[in-house]
């Protein structure tokens, strides 16, 4: 294990460290960098582990830790868990091996916290990876908050896939899209969350789905930046600074497509630098 550093007295400079299973959670990336222009972030991409949506809970949490210390060693101020999968496996433990060393945010309880306030005694649909409905970690959280939103929650795997291979606005994505939204768990639904850290890329073909219909499409990534944003302000942990902040992208596998995918994620050019997990 890695010598962690000391902490300096005044953390507000610190960069904010976001993780994600591969370039995805770019789209988280790029909301936390839209709602917090001055602040400077490590972002860590697990492009050797992807995708996440398939491993086993020990093995995310094996990961999710690892990536925790190589944030923690930068220092970073603040940890925010972007994928979807990991939020759902392995925040707790992420929090507890953090202590007080950073603020820890998943992407799961923005959401929550937005779904209970709005969407009371409604039924709601929620799609993402296997491994993130299978651990019901939505509506576990809906329910220790007493929210009465009837959550129903459908794996939806080949999207993600589709969408890195660059399908996300042609006919093969639509074929997908409908095919999955056409199945009886989320009929009837007044809002859809989209659990996953790619779906902000097909948000257009799903509302597309719903056109004439009252169904709400939520990009979970604008609620965590929201949410985010506000948790630095209380625990006085905002950047002083008022020039443009900084990005730094890592991730645990290289190759030319990752970094050709990542502009899609971020929406401009990315330098990405291997970090590899183990070394
Ligand atoms: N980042 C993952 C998530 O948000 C999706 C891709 C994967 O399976 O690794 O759940």
């Amino acid at each position: 294990m890695y010598a962690l550093p000391q902490l300096p007295d005044d953390r507000r400079p610190l960069p904010i460290g976001i993780f994600d299973s591969g370039i995805g959670g770019l789209t988280v990336a790029r909301a936390l960098a839209q709602a917090l222009p001055n602040e400077d972030f490590v972002y860590f991409g697990d492009t050797a582990h992807m995708p996440y949506g398939e491993k086993s809970v020990a093995a995310l949490q094996a990961y999710s830790i690892k990536i925790t210390e190589m944030l923690l060693k930068q220092p970073c101020k603040a940890i925010v868990i972007a994928c979807n999968t990991a939020s759902a496996t392995a925040y707790e433990l992420v929090r507890e091996y953090v202590g007080t060393r950073a603020l820890v945010a998943n992407v799961i309880e923005p959401t929550v916290a937005y779904l209970a306030g709005t969407f009371a005694g409604k039924r709601v649909g929620l799609i993402g990876t296997r491994q993130t409905v299978q651990t019901n970690a939505y509506l576990r959280r809906l329910q220790d908050q007493g929210a009465t939103v009837e959550l129903h929650s459908l794996a939806t795997p080949l999207l993600a896939a589709m969408i890195e291979e660059g399908f996300y606005a042609n006919n093969v994505s639509r074929e997908a899209i409908h095919t999955y939204l056409s199945q009886p768990e989320l009929e009837g639904i007044e809002a859809l969350v989209l659990a996953c850290t790619h779906y902000p890329l097909i948000k257009p073909q799903i509302e597309a789905f719903y056109q004439g219909q009252a169904v709400e499409v939520l990009d979970c990534s604008v609620l965590v930046a929201r949410r985010v944003a506000q948790a630095l302000g209380q625990h006085l942990l905002l950047n002083p600074k008022q020039t443009p902040g900084t990005f730094r992208f890592f991730v645990s596998d290289y190759t030319r497509s990752f970094e050709a995918s990542s502009r899609l994620f971020f929406g401009q050019e990315v330098h990405l630098e291997l970090y590899p997990l183990w070394r």
